[in-house]
């Protein structure tokens, strides 16, 4: 079992940039506490500052500084279009002053709302911004690296490295959590389905913490997979840090139940736990991620796996700027616009005049 200073000691093994606002505050949720019947408080990794933050940020100190150690002038990324990591990529180049090349997936979002969310702020972040075919992806980023290996550049390719060394800064996370609560949390839960989880399992492992960490995937991948996949992340994680720790598959506990459909397509109990949690505490999730996770979250209290009476921290791991891609589903969903015209017919609201009028 090591303490807070030695998890953090075989940290700084490895290179690092700073690029993240940490610690990341720490939010007691009274409102919602009382409604659940539970002691919840969010860890805002949403608000790691940089250009809307989340979890990616707090990985990028390890994978940029990994990066540049390696000599890389430019960067290689990419996921979904709306992809939370690329936005976070661009940025953590902008600041570093590195060239960023996204290739990401030409996905049902893109063709529903084209240049929005995210994918904006890619754009605004100055990012090289490129959608190709699903099936494409891979071998698009390894020939983009490929020609720009030939015009005299050194690429990274930020996918490779980002589980693991992202792995190393959630293993910071626990720690620094530690440091901020008076106890430890019987329960730390998030949106995860690899990188994430294998760190804040290998913090709560390392530091000998009692708690139960949950994690909720964004995507169907079958179980056994993921759990082999997180275990061997935290392992590899923990010798990179020269820990002598492995985490087993059994160890790990991370459910598909709240998936609904598919990958980025919402679900209703999705969008109302986003209201739920803006609503009593004014704090916002992300429709393909955290919000699911969350509506994982309140099940697990109203169906009693989470006990009543229990401490509880939600790990915000950000995504927000994807609600504008989602607008419509928000709208539908909360029957936003027939409030509106309810407020004109009650004469509350006078409707707003055409341009002209
Ligand atoms: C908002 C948000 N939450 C959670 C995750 C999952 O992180 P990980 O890949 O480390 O499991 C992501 C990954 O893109 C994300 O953008």
């Amino acid at each position: 079992m090591l303490t807070v200073e030695q998890l953090r000691e075989a940290m700084g093994r490895l290179p690092r940039v700073e690029l993240a606002v940490l610690p990341t505050p720490v939010h007691e949720c009274p409102n919602l506490s009382r409604e659940l019947g539970i002691s919840l408080a969010v860890k805002r990794d949403d608000l790691t500052g940089l250009a809307f933050g989340g979890n990616k940020t707090r990985k990028f100190e390890f994978v940029f500084g990994d990066a540049l150690q390696k000599g890389a002038d430019v960067i290689v990324a990419g996921f979904g279009s709306q992809s939370n990591f690329a936005r976070q990529a661009a940025a953590a180049c902008a600041r570093l002053g590195l060239k960023c090349y996204l290739v990401n997936r030409y996905d049902d979002r893109a063709r529903k709302v084209g240049i929005q969310g995210n994918y904006l702020l890619d754009f605004i972040l100055g990012a090289r911004v490129w959608l190709v075919p699903p099936e494409q992806l891979a071998d698009a980023r390894r020939k983009l690296a490929e020609e720009l290996r030939a015009l005299g550049h050194r690429p990274y390719i930020l996918n490779d490295t980002e589980a693991v060394l992202g792995a190393v800064a959630y293993a910071g996370c626990v720690a620094e959590l530690t440091e901020q609560l008076a106890e430890p949390p019987q329960y730390l839960v998030l949106a995860s389905g690899s990188g994430t989880q294998a760190g804040v399992l290998l913090g709560v492992k390392a530091l000998g913490l009692p708690t139960r960490v949950i994690g909720f995937r964004p995507s169907r991948v079958p179980d056994a997979t993921v759990k082999e996949q997180i275990a061997a992340i935290a392992t590899e994680a923990a010798a990179l840090m020269g820990l002598k720790i492995r985490v087993q598959p059994e160890e790990v506990e991370n459910s598909e139940d709240y998936v609904g459909e598919a990958y980025g397509i919402v679900t209703p109990a999705c969008l109302d736990a986003i209201e739920l949690l803006a609503r009593t505490e004014g704090i916002l999730l992300d429709p393909v991620y955290s919000g699911k996770a969350f509506s994982g979250l309140v099940d697990y209290v109203r169906r009693g796996i989470i006990p009543t009476g229990s401490r509880v921290v939600f790990i915000h791991t950000g995504g927000q700027p994807a609600i504008f891609a989602y607008a419509s589903e928000f709208i539908e969903h909360g029957g936003y616009r027939m409030q509106v015209v309810e407020d004109i017919r009650r004469g509350i609201l006078s409707p707003v005049p055409a341009p002209g009028d």
